[in-house]
């Protein structure tokens, strides 16, 4: 069974391989994706090491001359996929989206370099670095211009977890009187109740079409951009990136980096505790518009285990929601509070469980002494895949996979967990 799975989720990767990138699954997204790839050169890593960096190497390669790192990059033309490149207008080449994604590419890139021969691994981390560092770089001063030491999104995309109920009310500021007709694709692919409503969609448009109208100037985004939310889940896994980013610059021997660097991190550990929201006890985003918090806590909380935040008592509180997320949900971690108004189990981050995230979120769990409860994430994982199969994500009550099938995160968590480490070995 083990095995079989094995062979499949290999089989996944290699059938998503479009030469040098993966997309994450075929026909709903045709494109490589930021955040996406990072799971899938973990994946990869463990049959095929030089994919793993190719995955990596080509999407850095998209990276834009002011340092960002596109969330979507259109290696090739698909007419299956809205919005594509004439709509985003980035003039970009390749052509791309205008926001990144958060860093676990960083975070891939060193469990890669460390877990492989160094001969091998240090030239290529070494043209690398300087592009990382220039991402990082970018992440904390186009989208932190305050200093804050909490990183903003400009769009929902930004974050990865498009369709949480937390955009919801700074979404509702956006005025939509310029989006006119457009036809939407990824109803063709999934079920409608799957994906984000019309109203939203409006939305997504509506922010795009503004940095769009301003040339996708990062300055007039942050200062005027309709949607500027500080997000846990990016300002997460970016402190994460940045220690692993640290560990980097430290074997490779560049202290002027690695200085710079320790100043992001002490600033972001000071500043996460902006995001600790008193009455709901947990991190929630911040609207940096109006100062309003999001009345609701997504798996993103969990993440500051990973981001390896010092806790205190608040490690307790964190645990206390996610045994009550366990009672009420079959299946953790779903994406977003089940005893909050706006769960959703099957639509899109509002209530699933998304194997990309359960396995950051195991991984912080493990790193931070709480070992039986990353190995209960962890099952959940397994046995989401095991009883239904590849899919993006999975309804938290049931257990059906939604969206997307034979998608390559989930293959690539999957295979990155190891199930079974002997069947790996002999479909290598
Ligand atoms: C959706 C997800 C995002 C992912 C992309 C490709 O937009 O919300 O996290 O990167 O699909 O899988």
């Amino acid at each position: 069974m083990t095995m079989d799975l094995d062979a499949q989720a290999v089989g996944i990767l290699r059938d998503n391989d479009r030469g040098g990138y993966t997309v994450p699954t075929s026909g709903l997204y045709p494109y490589q994706w930021n955040w996406d790839s990072a799971f899938a050169a973990l994946g990869f890593a463990t049959f095929d090491r030089d994919r793993a960096w190719r995955e990596l190497e080509d999407l850095i390669s998209a990276q834009w001359s002011d340092g960002m790192v596109p969330h979507i990059i259109f290696w090739q033309s698909d007419p299956g996929y809205f919005p594509g490149p004439e709509v985003w207008g980035t003039k970009a080449a390749p052509p791309s989206s205008g926001y990144s994604q958060p860093p676990v590419a960083t975070t891939a890139l060193r469990w890669l370099f460390e877990s492989g021969p160094q001969a091998e691994g240090e030239p290529r981390l070494r043209a690398l670095f300087p592009q990382l560092l220039r991402w990082h770089r970018w992440l904390h001063t186009a989208r932190d211009p305050d200093r804050l030491g909490i990183i903003a999104i400009a769009h929902p995309w930004e974050s990865g977890r498009d369709n949480l109920p937390d955009w919801d009310l700074p979404m509702a500021q956006v005025d939509i009187s310029g989006v006119g007709e457009y036809h939407r694709r990824d109803t063709a692919h999934v079920e409608a109740a799957m994906r984000p409503q019309k109203a939203d969609y409006d939305r997504y448009l509506a922010i795009i079409y503004f940095a769009r109208d301003h040339g996708w100037d990062a300055e007039t985004i942050a200062k005027q951009g309709p949607f500027w939310v500080a997000d846990v889940g990016m300002t997460a896994i970016l402190l994460r990136a940045d220690r692993d980013l640290l560990a980097l610059a430290q074997s490779l021997g560049e202290p002027a980096a690695a200085a710079e660097i320790s100043g992001w991190i002490e600033r972001a550990e000071a500043g996460f505790d902006r995001l600790w929201h008193p009455d709901l006890q947990a991190y929630c985003s911040l609207d940096l518009r109006t100062g309003r918090r999001a009345d609701g806590i997504t798996s993103a909380t969990m993440l500051a285990f990973y981001a390896g935040v010092p806790l205190g008592d608040r490690a307790g509180l964190l645990h206390g929601h996610l045994e009550r997320w366990w009672h009420k949900a079959r299946y953790g971690v779903p994406s977003f509070d089940p005893d909050h108004r706006a769960f959703d189990s099957i639509r899109y981050w509002r209530g699933p469980v998304w194997p990309n995230m359960n396995f950051l979120i195991a991984r912080g769990l493990a790193d931070s002494g709480h070992g039986d409860l990353a190995a209960r994430v962890d099952g959940d994982t397994r046995a989401l895949i095991e009883t239904s199969g590849f899919f993006e994500y999975f309804c938290s009550r049931t257990g059906r996979g939604c969206g997307g099938t034979d998608f390559s995160w989930t293959a690539a968590v999957w295979l990155a967990l190891g199930a079974s480490g002997d069947a790996r070995r002999s479909v290598a």
